[in-house]
């Protein structure tokens, strides 16, 4: 069956929120988010809008990579609760109408994990040939994704007597993914969530995943989808492929999309920080018109944040110096030599026309958005937390000594909260319910926004021009309509006169331009030879749906 025969194509305009149990909500006061309390908040993404949950890795693991190190795929670590509460969970979301996907982390294994200590234990065991091993470390090895932390990806194991294979972390060493024995029981561990109720995997580190040099490498990827699809009809594959356009583009497979089935846009994420450091829309816009365009069964999931480092890596040296300079100053809000370990609001002063103008565009942007926990609410990182675990601090449900995120004392939780302007005084989910005009209640009306426009994750996009450098002008369409988004990122406004002639509109015909998000202050006009006139504040924005005469839809 080909891919696209799916009827269920739920992914192309879901409201996807990634979160960490560990940090969510910690029900039994233990200092440690758990299951049991993310069932009990449930209601709040329902209410958010959010369709679709991504949870971090919370199977059992020695937890010195975020749990990315696991050290059994069956099982729920004992911190967070068991599998009953992992079903529960999952039953329960779906009861409010969100499907849940988690990480497919099998890249690496922790080398805590039973195959790991088995192989390193005896050349004859039947799990040595499970990972990667030679003699003597070649002499043009490649450089490790830690390069500050790890010299190389070759590590000697003493027990082992020989060296083994990590693209990350030492304690991370690789699967031989090209062996048979690997690939069933990768298979096993899909077939096993997937029976558990979810609707699909995150998966981690594809290219690493997939880099064998035998020209067979997509095989396996699409051995991964077909298994997928096979066991469950609308079961999907997210992936983290942070390569430029035309090295991500493979990843999605060759026959009508049958790999992935979505990738994160790094590209288009890399281009938004340049944009908003030099308040130009010029590389977001290049970005954008240099997508390549995707099967129909096929996805980008756009982001502002992630877990992980702000990753720059695809920009030159020049513009990563512009973004560190613009966002990331002190040496100690940069990591890798390559990323920023901030979240966005603190980066942005705490504008808020400037936090909403960023999160008007990835809803915005052709493709699903993707929102990390706590950007609902504007969250900021803990700078006093090393490493990327800065932007991990727990989720802030109320101003109480804990955050509404646990009762333990505050040396038990397991990360720290925010401080400061940041703190959970500060911002909370408990204050932004009840005010009319949070950041809450904006990303909310996103969200509602986004899913009543299906043109936007369906559609075909067009950059209009708009004859300021500073303003993206963008349309999507399709056969539900068409929705134009203007986006100012300088700090002044600007009377955008928008030509919607490539659109094939003509405004003398009695189309109309309604306002979605009624953020107007200035009536727009109909200016002269078919242009429109928006008027847009300092880093302003606006969603215009395209009323035709015979429209019919609700605004
Ligand atoms: C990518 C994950 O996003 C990151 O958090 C992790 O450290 C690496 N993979 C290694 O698993």
């Amino acid at each position: 069956m080909r891919v696209t025969d799916t009827s269920d194509l739920w992914w192309k305009t879901a409201v996807f929120y990634n979160l960490d149990v560990e940090t969510y909500l910690d029900w039994n006061d233990d200092g440690v988010g758990d299951l049991e309390g993310l069932a009990h908040r449930l209601d709040h993404l329902a209410e958010l809008g959010v369709t679709c949950l991504w949870l971090a890795p919370f199977y059992p693991s020695p937890q010195r990579d975020n749990g990315y190190d696991i050290s059994d795929y069956y099982g729920v670590d004992p911190r967070y609760g068991h599998l009953g509460d992992f079903v529960e969970v999952v039953r329960t979301a779906r009861d409010r109408g969100m499907r849940v996907i988690v990480d497919l982390v099998v890249n690496h294994t922790s080398d805590q994990h039973p195959w790991f200590r088995a192989a390193r234990s005896s050349p004859d065991s039947r799990f040595r040939e499970f990972y990667q091993w030679r003699d003597d470390v070649p002499a043009d090895q490649p450089a490790n994704m830690f390069p500050d932390v790890e010299d190389g990806v070759w590590s000697y194991d003493d027990e082992a007597g020989q060296y083994y294979r990590h693209s990350f972390y030492s304690h991370q060493p690789d699967l031989a993914t090209d062996r048979q024995a690997v690939r069933d029981e990768i298979a096993k561990v899909i077939g096993f969530w997937l029976q558990l109720g979810i609707d699909g995997f995150r998966v981690d580190a594809v290219p690493h995943l997939i880099a064998t040099d035998d020209g067979a490498e997509h095989e396996f990827l699409q051995a991964l989808r077909g298994y997928v699809s096979r066991r469950s009809g609308g079961g999907m594959m997210l992936g983290e492929v942070n390569l430029p356009y035309d090295e991500m583009v493979p990843f999605f497979g060759a026959d009508d999309g049958d790999e992935l089935t979505m990738q994160f846009d790094f590209v288009a994420n890399q281009a938004l920080y340049l944009s908003l450091a030099r308040q130009d829309a010029g590389p977001l816009r290049a970005a954008l018109a240099a997508r390549p365009a995707l099967a129909r069964g096929n996805q980008w999931g756009n982001f502002v944040r992630n877990h992980d480092e702000l990753t720059l890596d695809q920009l030159s040296d020049d513009e990563r110096d512009e973004v560190f300079e613009a966002f990331a100053p002190l040496e100690s809000q940069r990591i890798h030599g390559r990323g920023i370990v901030r979240r966005l609001p603190p980066m942005l002063d705490g504008d808020p026309r400037r936090i909403r103008m960023v999160y008007s565009l990835m809803f915005s942007t052709p493709g699903a958005p993707v929102l990390f926990y706590g950007e609902e609410i504007g969250m900021g990182e803990n700078p006093a937390v090393r490493g990327r675990g800065a932007v991990r601090t727990p989720m802030q449900w109320t101003d109480e000594a804990g955050g509404g995120f646990s009762r333990a004392p505050a040396d038990d939780l397991t990360a720290p909260l925010a401080v400061e302007g940041w703190a959970p005084e500060h911002v909370n989910v408990s204050r932004q319910r009840h005010e009319t005009d949070s950041l809450l209640r904006f990303v909310q009306g996103l969200a509602r926004h986004y899913r009543a426009s299906p043109e936007i994750g369906w559609g075909e996009l067009t950059l209009l021009e708009s004859g300021h450098d500073c303003v993206l002008a963008h349309a999507v369409s399709s056969s539900t309509g068409t929705l134009v988004a203007v986006h100012n990122f300088a700090p002044d406004g600007r009377s955008v006169d928008l030509d919607l002639a490539p659109l094939g509109l003509d405004l003398g015909d009695g189309v109309r331009l309604t306002d979605l998000l009624g953020e107007r202050t200035t009536p727009d006009e109909a200016s002269a030879a078919g242009r429109h006139r928006v008027e847009l504040e300092g880093y302003g924005h606006r969603w215009l749906r395209v009323l035709r005469p015979d429209e019919k839809r609700l605004v």
